[in-house]
């Protein structure tokens, strides 16, 4: 059986260069003088979460959640966050830089703001690379966006199908398979 599949770049590779260093510096500057966590929620974030933090001029910790709320062949939420029970790291008296790769449902990105609350976090902010432009059933307001993006499911920069394609250098809109000749 044929499997969706990278489509059309939505965004180049060159595009995703430039703005994620016009995100570091930004938040540098408003980290400046302040201590500063990343907290990078895996997978999806691991190339974002690389390429920004090599450009902010501050110091800052990293730390990482792998939260799971998409599994196996699907390109719909599961509706619950995996692994939200499972969170290392010291975030009392912190302020946290939430990155992830994709603002969709929100579910993800609220679930992680309202642990680091209950765990003691001084400030919590979001920086994502693509937000989604959909009404979210979870109200999250991300600080920093990379690019805001139609509805459709995305691959590349760390944007997987079932695990796959995360490497792709541009943003692609993931295609359906063409439906079998009649
Ligand atoms: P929510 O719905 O919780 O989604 O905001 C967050 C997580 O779901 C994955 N996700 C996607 N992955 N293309 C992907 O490759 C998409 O269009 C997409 N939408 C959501 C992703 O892991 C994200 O962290």
């Amino acid at each position: 059986m044929s499997e969706p599949a990278p489509g059309p770049i939505l965004i180049p590779a060159t595009a995703v260069r430039r703005r994620t260093a016009l995100l570091a510096r930004k938040i540098s500057a408003l980290y400046q003088n302040r201590d500063l966590t990343l907290l990078g929620i895996l997978n999806g974030s691991i190339f974002f979460l690389a390429d920004l933090a090599r450009q902010l001029t501050i110091p800052f910790r990293v730390e990482c959640w792998r939260l799971r709320s998409y599994v196996g062949k699907t390109t719909r939420s599961a509706g619950t966050v995996h692994g939200i029970t499972k969170t290392p790291g010291a975030f009392r008296g912190a302020n946290v830089l939430i990155v992830d790769d994709i603002l969709d449902t929100g579910l993800t990105l609220a679930a992680t703001r309202a642990r680091l609350v209950a765990m003691g976090s001084r400030s919590v902010r979001v920086c994502v690379l693509v937000r989604k432009h959909k009404r979210r059933p979870h109200r999250v307001r991300a600080d920093w966006v990379g690019f805001d993006i139609p509805d459709e499911f995305v691959v590349g920069c760390g944007l997987d199908y079932d695990g796959m394609y995360r490497g792709l250098p541009d943003i692609r809109v993931l295609k359906a398979p063409a439906s079998p000749r009649e």
